[in-house]
C-alpha cells in the first residue's frame, strides 16, 4: 500500500486539488484510494461534498483516539475513492495533544491498526492513501509524514516557488532521522502552471534542474474548471471530464501508477541531494511579464 503525503507549508499551491483529482483519477484506473483530510479548514472534505458533524468519525477523532481509522472512512461519489474527512475541531488538536506521549505517530498507529485488520482478511485494505496536509509544518503535517512512506511536494510555478523549500526539506530530513528512516520524496507536482508565462516556464525549468528525478513530466495547468468544481462538491471527472484539468490529472495519475513498476526509481533522501542549491533559494531574476502573444 502506497501512502503519500501531499505537503507544502505554503497555502494555495494545489495540495487539496491534487488530493481530490489525482486520487479520483487513480480510482478510475482501478486502484482503491483513500484520501485523508489533515487540514482543519476541511477543504478536502467539502470538495468531496461532505460536511461532518462534530460527533461523526473524523481525522480529529482518529488523532485523539476516539475513532478507529476504519470507521472514519466514508464513500464518495466515485467508486473506489473514499474519504476520511475532518471537522474544524482539528484546529485545536495541536494544543490538545501537546503533552500526549508519541503524538507524532498517532496517525501511523491508527493506520497500522486498520492495515492489520485488512491483512487479517487476506489483503491490504487499500492501494493508496493520500494525506492532504495543512499549510503549516506543525503536528498535523508531522503525523502525515510519519504515517506516509512517500512525499509529493506540490509547488506553484510562481516567483516564490522555491522559497521555503529548504525549511520543508529540513523537516523531512528530521522526521527521517528521528522517526521514519525509509521516508522519501518521490514526486514533485507543478501546479497552477501557466505555460504562456515565461516566469512559470523558468520556475518549472529550475525545479527540473534541481530535482530531476522527482518532478513529474505532467504539470497541472491553470484551469478554471478545477477552481469551480469544489463548490459543486465534485471531482474534475464528475464536473468537467473533458476539461484540460481532467486531462492533466489523468496524465499525472498515469505517471504515479508507472512508479509502481519501478519502486527503486525514487531514491531515498540519503542518496539524493534534495536541498536546492543556494542560488535556487532566490527566485529567478528574469522578468515576470507574460510573453507577447
Ligand atoms: N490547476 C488549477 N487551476 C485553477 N485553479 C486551481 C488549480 N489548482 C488549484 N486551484 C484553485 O486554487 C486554490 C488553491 O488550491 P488548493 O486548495 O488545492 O491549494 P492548497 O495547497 O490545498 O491550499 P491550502 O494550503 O490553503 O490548503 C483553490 O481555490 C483551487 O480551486
Ligand atoms: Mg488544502
Amino acid at each position: 500500500m502506497r501512502r503519500i503525503a501531499l505537503i507544502n507549508q505554503k497555502g494555495g499551491v494545489g495540495k487539496t486539488t491534487t488530493a481530490v483529482n489525482l486520487g479520483a483519477a487513480m480510482a478510475a484506473a482501478g486502484r482503491r484510494v483513500v484520501v485523508v483530510d489533515l487540514d482543519p479548514q476541511g477543504n478536502l472534505t467539502l470538495h468531496l461534498g461532505h460536511e461532518l458533524q462534530p460527533e461523526e468519525p473524523s481525522t480529529y477523532g482518529v488523532l485523539i483516539g476516539r475513532d478507529r481509522f476504519a470507521e472514519a472512512i466514508r464513500a464518495t461519489g466515485t467508486e473506489g475513492f473514499s474519504l476520511v474527512g475532518t471537522t474544524i475541531d482539528l484546529s485545536g488538536v495541536e494544543l490538545e495533544l501537546a503533552s500526549a506521549l508519541g503524538r507524532e505517530t498517532l496517525l501511523r498507529d491508527a493506520l497500522d491498526e486498520w492495515r492489520r485488520g485488512g491483512q487479517a482478511e487476506g489483503a491490504e485494505p487499500a492501494d493508496y492513501v493520500l494525506f492532504d496536509c495543512p499549510p503549516s509544518l506543525g503536528l498535523l503535517s508531522i503525523n502525515a509524514l510519519t504515517a506516509a512512506n512517500e512525499i509529493y511536494l506540490t509547488v506553484q510555478t510562481e516567483f516564490f516557488a522555491l522559497q521555503g523549500m529548504s525549511k520543508l526539506l529540513e523537516l523531512v530530513e528530521l522526521v527521517q532521522r528521528r522517526l521514519h528512516r525509509s521516508l522519501r520524496v518521490s514526486g514533485i507536482v507543478a501546479c497552477l502552471y501557466d505555460s504562456r508565462l515565461r516566469l512559470a516556464r523558468e520556475v518549472l525549468g529550475e525545479l527540473r534542474r534541481h530535482f530531476p528525478e522527482q518532478v513529474f513530466r505532467q504539470a497541472i495547468g491553470t484551469n478554471v474548471k478545477l477552481a469551480e468544481s469544489p463548490s459543486f462538491g465534485q471531482t474534475i471527472f464528475q464536473y468537467a471530464p473533458e476539461s484540460a484539468g481532467a486531462r492533466d490529472y489523468r496524465a499525472l495519475a498515469a505517471e504515479v501508477l508507472a512508479q509502481e513498476e519501478t519502486p527503486g526509481a525514487a531514491a531515498p533522501l540519503e542518496t539524493v541531494t534534495l536541498r536546492p542549491a543556494a542560488s535556487a533559494e532566490a527566485a529567478p531574476a528574469e522578468s515576470t511579464a507574460p510573453e507577447p502573444g
